[in-house]
């Protein structure tokens, strides 16, 4: 990761996105986690330069929010000390919610032109989310985030990835909120089931304006080979715990890549916020051409800090500005059209073989072929590449 001084602005690139009618400086938005979880944190954001910030999880009861310590176990590079995966077992904000309520009006006052867009989560009750609706959009807060997604803890209760893993439940819940909702409504999706896109098209079918995609995946990040525990230990115990930062981005690429092609074919006016292990521009970029409209980054920030974006920035536009790509519309989805399935892989490859041979002058397609003038000639013609 680079942290020296960030290239300054490129002449002809444009950072600046609108995405459900919201409008941001820039495409990186802070994700739902630690680095969102107060007014002060969130303020720090706006002030570095953020195009957006997601709150950390809010919930009407804080009381049920039980947290423990140690609640972090991270995964480092053997050679290096490098920080490229992190597991937590931390809940969603166990503040209480006229205390988040509080936070997101002195927000908005401070910052009336940035975006702030408030996560939230309630158990199966539609008075539950009426309410949580109600309250958190009168603030002023300019979108929604639908937390289905939490791995731990949560699930128990009957939330977070509960809902996100049946995309029927899903379905119902989101049709509720989009009957009280003003503002855009995102809803976060969990990687913890076998087809993402299922869930994803569930909260569209019920009028969601947006996905985001992914939560943490479900992980246990070791043993302790001395004390035969696992870790995170609380007390000698563990639970599995969810996994983000750069370890997961392959996982995360694929899944946004998925929703990508369906948002794309099925719900075309719909957008994608992709997260999932991005730590650079060049990450951001690759997330953008599979359809992300805007990515997020939580875990990256917890290792580097706020200052981050600035090398974020730079190094999107310095992509921008490689390929001549003045907007981020213009590449937006770009790569999707590049993925395929495993026997169409086949068939073009076969295809181009026949194309080269036939190409190649006295190839050599049966042991008659063969000539004793060309012979160097023609084995060339048989080379792998
Ligand atoms: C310590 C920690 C706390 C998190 N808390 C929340 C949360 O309250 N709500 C939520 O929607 N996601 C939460 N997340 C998930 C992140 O927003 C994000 O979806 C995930 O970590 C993958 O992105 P990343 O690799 O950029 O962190 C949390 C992640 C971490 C690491």
């Amino acid at each position: 990761m680079t942290t020296g001084t960030p290239l300054s602005h490129l002449p002809g690139t444009d950072l600046s996105i609108t995405v459900d009618g919201l409008k941001l400086p820039n495409p990186f938005i802070i994700g739902s986690g630690p680095p969102s979880t107060n007014a002060n944190v969130i303020a720090r954001a706006f002030d570095e330069g953020w195009g957006a910030v997601v709150s950390k999880t809010a919930c009407l009861d804080h009381a049920r929010i039980r947290n423990v310590s140690p609640r972090y176990a991270r995964m480092r590079a053997a050679s290096t000390g490098e920080i490229f995966g992190w597991e937590n077992i931390e809940l969603i904000s166990d503040r209480p919610f006229a205390a988040w309520i509080d936070d997101f009006r002195r927000i908005k006052d401070r910052y009336p032109d940035r975006v702030l867009i408030a996560s939230i989560m309630e158990e199966y009750s539609r008075d539950a989310w009426a309410e949580i609706v109600g309250r958190t959009q009168e603030t002023g807060v300019d979108a929604l985030e639908l937390n289905f997604s939490c791995p731990h803890g949560l699930p128990e209760q009957n939330m977070g990835s509960a809902m996100g893993q049946n995309p029927q439940l899903l379905e119902e819940v989101c049709g509720w909120v989009m009957k009280d909702a003003r503002v855009p409504v995102w809803a976060k999706l969990t990687p913890n089931v076998t087809d993402i896109c299922a869930a994803g098209r569930a909260a569209l079918r019920a009028g969601c304006s947006g996905l985001s995609s992914i939560n943490t995946i479900l992980s246990v990040m070791g043993i302790n080979l001395e004390t035969l525990r696992p870790e995170p230990a609380v007390e000698g115990y563990s639970t599995p715990g969810g996994y983000s930062g750069r370890a997961v981005r392959p996982i995360s690429l694929r899944m946004n890549m998925e929703l990508g092609k369906m948002i794309a074919t099925e719900f075309p006016d719909r957008s994608l916020s992709s997260l999932g292990g991005i730590e650079s521009g060049d990450d951001a970029a690759q997330f953008i051409l599979c359809g992300a409209n805007t990515t997020q980054i939580c875990t990256g920030v917890m290792i580097h800090g706020y200052r981050l974006i600035r090398d974020l920035k730079a190094q999107l536009e310095a992509f921008m500005f490689r390929h001549g790509f003045v907007s981020i519309d213009q590449f937006r989805a770009k790569s999707l059209a590049y993925f395929t399935t495993h026997a169409d892989l086949v068939n073009r490859q076969t295809d181009a073989r026949r194309a080269e041979i036939a190409s190649v002058p006295r190839a050599v397609k049966a042991d008659t072929d063969w000539h004793g003038d060309s012979f160097v000639a023609q084995s060339g013609s048989l080379l792998s590449r």
